[in-house]
């Protein structure tokens, strides 16, 4: 009997955090499309080149907007995307905003390798009245602080989803519904994606083409919007393959531990009837 009590409570419990996790999701808001990245299982791992195109969308596209002002520029050598010499070249690419200077004003300088990716507007105000009321978030741990999937099993199995939340949102610009193109805002775009319901303030900003990569891999806007989710998965997380490294190696410490101490169990009871 206490045994079915406490089972029914196992299942109550889950029931509800699965009915919690729905309740995130905004009405009628699709599920992140189930796409894989290299990264993902116990043994994934980054890929490097791909985070090299994910950079660069980032910084071509991405960047005139969003701003990643937890990620500094060293962090892409400190991962291993690219040598020392690349990324003092390309800190060099943005201007910073330094000062003030003995005269008391502000000024500009290239970027240096220890900065952190600038937001392109000066400040929130002016970031959403450039962007139609809505202010571009800041893209650092954007995979990380939106999850793809809902309820708490589909969790477990799936991880939080983010990379793949990102892809969603960048290949899931829709034309509306017809009950629902009547009432478009302006300066809105129609995508079921989209976590804060279905009208996002940002314009479709990829399409085929659009970038071109140094390594000829493709770019349909698929592919440029798998390889940024990737880069966006690496800027929230840049030690994770370092986390699954120690993850794997304490579960082969445990299990040594665990075979030793039965063993020395066996021993100390051997002559005990
Ligand atoms: C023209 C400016 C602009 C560009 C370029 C742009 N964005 Fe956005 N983005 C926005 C704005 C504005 C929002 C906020 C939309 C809203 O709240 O309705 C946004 C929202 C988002 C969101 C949704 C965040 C959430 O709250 O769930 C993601 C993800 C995102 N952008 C990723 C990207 C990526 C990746 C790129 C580059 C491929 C990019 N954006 C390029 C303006 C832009």
């Amino acid at each position: 009997m206490k045994k079915l009590a406490s089972l029914a409570l196992i299942g109550l419990t889950a029931g509800l955090l699965s009915f919690t996790g729905g309740a995130m999701a905004s009405e009628g808001q699709k599920t992140a499309k189930d796409i894989d990245f290299s990264f993902e299982g116990p043994f994934g791992k980054f890929d490097r080149q791909q985070l090299q195109r994910g950079y660069k969308v980032y910084k071509e596209v991405c960047s005139n907007c969003h701003s990643m002002r937890f990620v500094k520029f060293r962090n892409l050598a400190e991962g291993g995307i690219f040598t020392e010499e690349q990324v003092k070249a390309l800190a060099a690419t943005y201007t910073m905003k330094d000062g003030p200077d003995s005269n008391g004003e502000m000024f500009d300088r290239p970027g240096l390798p220890s900065d952190a990716f600038p937001s392109p507007f000066p400040n929130v105000e002016a970031a959403k009245s450039a962007n139609g009321g809505a202010a571009p978030p800041d893209l650092s741990l954007i995979t990380k602080s939106r999850p793809g999937w809902y309820g708490t099993f589909n969790q477990l199995w799936n991880g939080i989803g983010g990379p793949q939340y990102v892809y969603s949102v960048l290949t899931g610009y829709e034309d509306p519904p017809a009950d629902l193109a009547a009432e478009q805002p302006e300066g809105k775009y129609y995508n079921p994606y989209f976590g804060a319901g279905h009208w996002i303030g940002m314009p479709p900003p990829l399409s085929d083409g659009q970038v071109t990569f140094d390594d000829g891999a493709p770019n349909t806007l698929d592919a440029m919007a798998h390889d940024v989710a990737a880069f966006l998965a690496f800027t929230a997380e840049p030690k994770m393959e370092e986390r699954k490294h120690l993850g794997f190696m304490v579960m082969i410490y445990l299990a040594l531990f665990s075979a030793l101490l039965y063993l020395v169990k066996k021993k100390i009871w051997a002559d005990v009837h």
